[in-house]
């Protein structure tokens, strides 16, 4: 298996430490990881951002969503989704999820599109992707922005094409437990020059000087004393060149990253596939799963979550992940806790999101979900673990 961490982290970690920050270099090392992301993806722009959530925000801020917008986002999800809907202030409206993808459906989008509605954001749930043809002809129909929340899907494809290159704008999380990984980071990619120079300028504090693919201010332009900075306003959202570095050679070795989960997870695979009591994500014949993790769905009303858990853990496994709460089941929206931005919010003042019967497919789904983990960069310790789960599996079948 490959490591996690290779020379190449090092070696460009140590490149931006011995520039010691000075201002003339800073940024070197951003701009080569935003044009080898671009090339991944083959995409015209890639910009980097300082987490997968600040992304999302931007990303809504350059399609010109704000107060009074509603955004079509799934419930099953990290809440993030949710929270840069929150953080533009426009109103996040769910819409249900598959029963064996986990993906949000687009029969369930196109349910709830109002005159309001003003973008989508599908997530590509745990490496796996949406349909996302049926989404871009609902968004075409009624004139709406796609933006892809990729946070958990490196390398994924739909129909043979990259998952990244299905929207208008696509995030990705460099955040620790992701595919590439620079403790924290994040990036934005898209085709649109308008949205790419609105995505920089509105998450580099909004200066004037920086273009689409300008990601620097002149000195010559700060040592000038009539020189305006800020075009708009904006958030100081940029990533650090220590994590650029970091992510720079993530990027460089991303083929190899995604193939360590995809092999552990068929290896989880072979492990349960003779569990009665589960049933693993499906992933459509168009598809490629990068299985951030390998997830599946408890079938059995007379095993508990719970037991299979601990009977895991009793034999020597690390445990598995829980699906998160839904989001509209969070506390914050529970209760309303919105940092009093609420009243700058028209649509939120009033707004209610009940515990039950909003999404009831994500509802009866997410007790039931288990993710064991793929971010094995150990072959001893995956198979210690496989080890157990195969115990869990016959002490249960
Ligand atoms: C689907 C999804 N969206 C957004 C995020 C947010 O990314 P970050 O933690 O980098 O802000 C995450 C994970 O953290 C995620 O899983």
């Amino acid at each position: 298996m490959h490591p996690r961490i290779s020379n190449k982290e090092y070696e460009y970690v140590k490149e931006v430490l011995d520039q010691g920050f000075r201002t003339s270099y800073n940024g070197s090392m951003n701009k080569r990881l935003e044009a080898a992301f671009a090339e991944k993806f083959g995409t015209k722009f890639a910009i980097s951002f300082c987490n997968g959530t600040a992304t999302l925000h931007i990303a809504l801020e350059a399609a010109g969503v704000g107060a009074g917008d509603e955004v079509i986002v799934p419930p099953l999800t990290m809440s993030s989704t949710t929270l840069a809907v929150l953080h533009a202030g426009a109103t996040p409206v769910y819409a249900d999820v598959d029963p064996d993808t986990y993906q949000i459906s687009a029969k369930a989008i196109e349910k709830v599109i109002t005159p309001r509605t003003k973008a989508i954001m599908p997530v590509a749930l745990l490496g796996m992707c949406p349909d996302f043809d049926a989404i871009n002809a609902i968004a075409k129909k009624h004139n709406l922005v796609v933006i892809e929340d990729d946070a958990e899907c490196f390398l994924g494809k739909y129909k043979g094409k990259l998952v990244g290159t299905l929207g208008d704008m696509a995030s990705f999380s460099f955040q620790a437990s992701k595919h590439l990984s620079a403790g924290e980071g994040g990036m934005v990619i898209t085709d649109n020059e308008e949205y790419a120079e609105k995505l920089r300028r509105y998450s580099g504090l909004g200066y004037g000087s920086i273009g689409a693919k300008k990601g620097r201010i002149l000195k010559s332009d700060i040592q000038n004393p009539n020189y305006f900075r800020h075009a708009s306003a904006g958030w100081n959202y940029r990533i650090s060149d220590v994590c650029a570095a970091v992510a720079l050679a993530q990027t460089e070795r991303i083929e190899e990253l995604v193939e360590n989960r995809i092999e552990s997870a068929m290896k989880t695979r072979e492990v349960l596939k003779d569990a009665k009591w589960f049933k693993e994500q499906h992933t459509p014949d168009d598809c490629v799963n990068s299985y951030w993790g390998y997830a599946g769905k408890l079938i059995d009303d007379s095993i508990k979550w719970e037991d299979v858990y601990n009977k895991f853990v009793e034999n020597g496994g690390p445990g598995f992940y829980a699906a998160w709460k839904l989001s509209y089941q969070e506390p914050f929206l529970q209760q309303m806790n919105l940092m009093g931005r609420e009243k700058y919010m028209p649509l939120m003042k009033d707004m209610k999101f009940p515990m039950e019967g909003l999404c009831p497919v994500a509802e009866s789904l997410q007790p039931r979900l288990m993710l064991l983990k793929t971010n094995y960069y150990d072959a001893e310790e995956l198979n210690r673990d496989l080890e157990a789960l195969y115990k869990t599996v016959k002490y249960f079948n």
